[in-house]
């Protein structure tokens, strides 16, 4: 089944590029950006990855992304994960990054796309793996700071295909940045949004982000089993969701595994991600075999996670289809 897995084409939908910063590139980073750091070992920072909830890795998460400060930097990151990726044969990522959290430390917007970009197209040409760009907002701050950096992008509006939000949910509802998803809507984002596991009024949120601000995918979300009329009502509209086990485990102590396989019993678009692999220490073939292992999932019960990603993937139609005939050569040949 590793194998198998291993061999399938992927596709990977819920990946924060800031997740990726793995501890030996970290102090890389630091030494070449003379940034000090709190421990001196690759050892003694990886022992601090453990977390009680979303509040406390954020405070990590945040701290880490610290070492990112030039144009390389970004390049150099982002290479590294699509690097990775491209070797467990993900074929296509969408790649969140959160760019108030550069630009609030005085890291130039420009610096930020130009690295992440420059590394796309050259994974592309180098490595055969695709990706794009989802632009997240920071949903603990301002809503006029998110319009803020919404309009601070439209100049970068060919590299950036949808918005996306992250960060602490608690107290920052989906109806707090209704004007910003409208105008992104208007200047041709496609729209995306975090409901994380387990929030205060998670499924009021779920709710907000479907009905009120019309979003295309839901970022986690398992929630939305509590309230069977709203999974009804999503599956009707065909929208994804962007599940991440590893992290529902490093996280909250459960991979939500039964919830997942729940989802895709009702024949949701459900998908199976990394989130922020360097901190939660699995990417998507770690993510994919864990599922598996723990629901004891058929080979095409697998590739049906991976149907979904490319079927609500933000790629042309025809772009879809070849993604989607890739995994079904597979699944029809000497390993499938
Ligand atoms: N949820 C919210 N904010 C985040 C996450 C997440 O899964 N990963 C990075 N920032
Ligand atoms: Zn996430």
């Amino acid at each position: 089944m590793k194998e198998f897995i291993a061999g399938l084409p992927k596709c990977e939908l819920h990946l924060h590029i800031e997740g990726t910063l793995e501890p030996e590139m970290r102090f890389d980073l630091a030494k070449r950006n003379n940034v000090e750091q709190a421990y001196s070992t690759v050892e003694e920072l990886r022992a601090t990855y453990e977390f009680d909830g979303l509040a406390p890795f954020l405070d990590v998460y945040y701290e880490g992304m610290n070492v990112l400060r030039t144009e390389p930097d970004f390049y150099d990151l982002a290479t590294a994960y699509l690097t990775k990726a491209a070797g467990q044969n993900v074929r296509y990522v969408e790649i969140f990054f959160d760019p108030q959290a550069h630009t609030g430390r005085g890291v130039p917007f420009d610096y930020v796309i130009r690295g992440l970009t420059r590394a796309i197209s050259d994974a592309e040409t180098n490595l055969g793996i695709r990706a794009q760009l989802i632009m997240c907002f920071l949903r603990d701050y301002q809503a006029e700071y998110a319009m803020a950096t919404l309009l601070q992008s439209l100049p970068y509006r060919q590299w950036i295909i949808g918005i996306g939000l992250d960060s602490d949910e608690r107290g920052n509802p989906p109806a707090k940045f209704a004007a910003v998803y409208a105008r992104a809507r208007q200047e041709g984002y496609r729209l995306t949004m975090h409901c994380d596991p387990d929030q205060p009024n998670s499924v009021e949120h779920i709710r907000q982000a479907v009905q009120d601000i019309g979003v295309e995918r839901i970022d986690h979300g398992t929630n939305v089993l509590e309230d069977p009329e709203l999974a009804a009502e999503i599956k009707r509209r065909g929208l994804g969701f962007t599940t991440c086990p590893i992290s529902n485990d490093r996280l909250y102590g459960d991979t939500k595994a039964d919830l997942i396989r729940a989802l895709l019993d009702q024949g949701q678009r459900v998908t199976i991600n990394s989130d922020d692999p360097a901190y939660f220490g699995g990417y998507v073939q770690e993510n994919l075999e864990r599922v598996q292992a723990e629901l004891g999932l058929t080979k095409d019960e697998v590739a049906q996670f991976e149907r979904n990603a490319f079927e609500i993937t933000w790629l042309p139609r025809a772009v879809k289809d070849g993604y989607l005939a890739e995994v079904e050569d597979y699944l029809a040949g000497p390993t499938g």
